[in-house]
């Protein structure tokens, strides 16, 4: 039986998706008395952004559902993250090509896409940059829907 579990979000420039989804799944587990259990973070492929935080826009629509983004400093991912992570959850194809590619040379946990937890046929969360803040609602949608079926997935684990 395991203790605890490791939670990792990744998506391309970590201002957008992934700090969304550390986020919302916080409250989720926090929610559910499961935050001594789960440690979750966030990072991206691209190192662009590194050191700040997430994207305004993330960080408003976050906040009219009573998530706090602000704090957040987005950093890349590192080959060291597949072994001390139990879950790489990527959020769309082209981060699970540039994750595999890192997966294939270091071994650790294999990544997979968030949306495999969610119940509809849409596997990507798109990305919202350059679009408008209706995007940034979707972004949330999708992840609190898989991030309930993620949350079963890591009850069953700790069982
Ligand atoms: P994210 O969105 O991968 O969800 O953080 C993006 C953020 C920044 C850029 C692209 C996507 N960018 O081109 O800088």
């Amino acid at each position: 039986m395991s203790e605890s579990v490791r939670v990792l979000f990744v998506c391309l420039g970590n201002i957008c998706r992934s700090p969304s989804a550390e986020g919302v799944f916080r409250q989720l587990v926090s929610g559910q008395g499961m935050a001594e259990k789960v440690f979750i973070d966030s990072c991206g492929t691209a190192d662009w952004h590194t050191g700040k935080a997430p994207d305004s826009r993330s960080i408003e629509a976050a906040a009219r559902r009573g998530i706090d983004l602000s704090g957040l400093q987005a950093r890349q991912i590192k080959p060291d993250d597949l072994d001390t992570f139990d879950y790489v959850l990527v959020m769309d194809r082209s981060n699970l090509a540039d994750v595999r590619d890192i997966w294939r040379q270091n071994g650790g946990t294999e990544p997979q896409l968030l949306l495999e937890f969610g119940r509809s046929d849409e596997l990507e969360v798109p990305d919202p940059y350059y679009g408008g803040e209706q995007g940034f609602e979707q972004v949330l949608d999708l992840i609190q829907e898989a991030g309930e079926g993620l949350l079963e997935d890591i009850r069953r684990r700790l069982a």
